[in-house]
């Protein structure tokens, strides 16, 4: 079901300026899994930077890789080889990093500058939040690791509630997800990676469960964050949805960036066979919903 607070933000939102200076830069990224012959070289080599202000859109058919890119930048996994780059500051993405492996920085409580500035945005809002917890709670969890009063911690959720146009705060403060549509759940879910400030914001998927409508006004709230001076990295296997919300395109295919460049710019030209593939299977969906 679609709440008013949706129906509102679709026609409050609007377009972003043009992007900034680099903040993220990655060269070179490999992962694979598995060993011997069952072995998937999944990211093969790939580049992508990433500017202030901007929403970038990384493209690809399921399975090649997408979600693995973004959990090796968001620290969730270690990366074979390759390196990245956060405001030119090298981001640690392998276990070799300075001789300390991710999981061991992540138990340490040791945190990095870079990933204090990254916050990622799950596919599924029905299993990111917990069904126990209040909005409140999920909302402020991010902040506890972190100095501040709790009065600070409060604002702060308030603040992320209504950056995501859940208005007034205080209506779903209370709540628990069971009270929520899948539309207001992403939301939650995207005011808790907010709340900290983040400048780069990565997100997997974040309308592929969501019906339509919803999906539209997610997106729209995502240029709206991108006109504040965010970075957006949001992975999308469909191309009109990416070609709605991105400044940029990034295609990935066979482990690496194939395309990249404005939307206009890829729709008239698509030069690589993955991209085509993209533009057809979106042309043959526009023509079906006629
Ligand atoms: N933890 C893992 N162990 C083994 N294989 C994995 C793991 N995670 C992903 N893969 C494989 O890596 C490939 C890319 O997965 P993924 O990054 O999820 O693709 P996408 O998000 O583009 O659909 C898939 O073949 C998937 O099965
Ligand atoms: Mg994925």
């Amino acid at each position: 079901m679609i709440g008013a607070a949706e129906a509102v933000e679709v026609t409050a939102c609007d377009e972003a300026p043009g992007p900034g200076e680099i903040l993220m830069d990655a060269r070179g990224m490999k992962k694979r899994f598995g060993a011997g012959r069952s072995a998937v070289q999944v990211l093969d080599g790939v580049d992508l930077s990433i500017r202030r202000g901007e929403v970038l859109a990384l493209l690809g058919p399921s399975g090649a890789g997408k979600s693995t890119l973004l959990h090796i930048l968001a620290g969730l996994l270690e990366a074979d080889s390759g390196e990245a780059f956060f405001e030119g500051a090298p981001l640690p993405i392998r276990a070799s990093h300075r001789g300390w492996g991710l999981p061991l920085l992540r138990r340490a409580g040791i945190r990095h500058a870079g990933r204090e500035k990254t916050s990622l945005v799950f596919q599924d809002p029905y299993a990111a939040l917990s069904p126990h917890m209040r909005v409140r709670e999920t909302v402020l969890e991010p902040l506890r690791a972190r100095r501040g009063d709790r009065d600070d911690a409060e604002r702060r959720t308030g603040e992320a509630l209504r950056s995501v146009c859940l208005l007034p705060p205080e209506l779903y403060l209370d709540r628990f997800p069971d009270r929520l549509s899948g539309g207001q759940r992403q939301r939650v879910a995207i005011a808790r990676a907010v709340v900290t400030q983040p400048d780069l914001l990565l997100a997997d998927e974040p309308t592929s469960m969501l019906d339509a409508s919803a999906g539209v006004g997610i997106l729209n709230l995502f240029r709206r964050l991108a006109s504040g001076g965010m970075a957006i990295l949001i992975t999308i296997h469909d191309l009109a949805t990416a070609c709605y919300v991105a400044d940029r395109l990034a295609v990935l295919s066979g482990g690496k960036v194939v395309e990249e460049g404005p939307p206009e710019a890829i729709l008239k030209d698509p030069r690589h066979e993955t991209t085509r593939s993209l533009v057809n299977a979106a042309a043959a969906r526009y023509c079906k919903e006629r």
